[in-house]
């Protein structure tokens, strides 16, 4: 898209166009990625699970001891005026929030005011749920991924090896046990019974995870939030994963091996069925 056009951005309270928003170079965000961030899908023009996209953010900033600036009936309020400004169909909202501005230097400044910036984007075609391909990879990441920080070279790291894998996710391991994938959460089936991860500091709690479980519960889908071995993944019935921008996704391969009958499963298209039933 050409720089600037149709696009505004959310900065603290201010709308402004993209080349009005300007980030200085000692913002700790750009300089330490010292900050924590959220995206949160738009179906017809309505925000999905808006209040619990917020909470997080909130916990993200409070782990890092950032106290947002606003409440959240402010934020709201602030992404309400941006999407009416911006109408967006089908597409996503990006907001992250940083420590503030401070010349360079490791410790917290004494005083500083986080600098929080949003904007939407409308998608040109739908993100692909088509059934997936995945490796496995080393998760080298640090030990608090529960945090949604603006520190993703691992994850970056991590989709990278996938694109040059020629597939679409990279499934990190700490050594034989899996975690989550590089920007999503990790599911298995076996024997009709659903593993993911524990919400713990391995993991980030995807909200797309916490709707999946609570609808599992509610199609009578055994729950087990408990960790799984690579060996474990490789001999499932069926693998997918889940995010905000892929929903439910299957994922029918991994390093080359089949899984299952190397087909979408079927509690992973009834998974995907009710989540999409939540949505009209
Ligand atoms: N990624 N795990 C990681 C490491 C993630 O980055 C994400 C989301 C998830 C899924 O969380 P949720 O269901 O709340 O989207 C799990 C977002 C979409 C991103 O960075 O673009």
């Amino acid at each position: 898209m050409a720089r600037g056009v149709g696009m505004m951005i959310l900065v603290n309270n201010d709308l402004m166009t993209r080349d009005q928003a300007t980030i200085d170079i000692e913002d700790r965000g750009y300089q330490f990625g010292d900050g924590v961030y959220e995206v949160v899908r738009i179906y017809n023009g309505v925000f999905f699970e808006l209040d619990a996209h917020l909470d997080r953010l909130e916990r993200s900033a409070g782990e890092i001891k950032i106290v947002l600036p606003f409440t959240q009936e402010e934020l709201k309020a602030n992404l309400n005026k941006l999407i009416q400004q911006v109408p967006v169909q089908s597409g996503h909202v990006y907001m992250q929030v940083t420590r503030g501005v401070a010349p360079r230097n490791h410790p917290f400044p004494a005083k500083t005011e986080p600098v929080f910036v949003a904007y939407t984007k409308e998608y040109e075609k739908e993100p692909s749920r088509s059934p997936g391909r995945s490796v496995f990879t080393e998760d080298i990441r640090w030990l608090r991924c529960d945090i949604k920080s603006l520190n993703l070279l691992g994850n970056v790291l991590g989709k990278q090896f996938a694109n040059e894998q020629n597939v679409d996710e990279a499934i990190f391991h700490r050594g034989e046990w899996v975690t989550e994938g590089s920007s999503t959460n990790v599911f298995i089936v076996k024997n009709n019974v659903l593993y993911t991860h524990p919400a713990n500091h391995f993991i980030l709690n995807g909200i797309t995870r916490k709707v999946i479980l609570s609808d599992a519960n509610e199609l009578g889908i055994q729950v087990e939030e408990e960790a799984f071995t690579k060996r474990d993944l490789l001999n499932s019935d069926e693998v997918f994963i889940s995010s905000t921008t892929q929903e439910v996704r299957p994922i029918v391969e991994v390093n080359g091996q089949p899984i299952g009958t190397g087909k979408e499963g079927e509690i992973t298209s009834s998974l995907h069925e009710k989540f999409t039933s939540r949505l009209t």
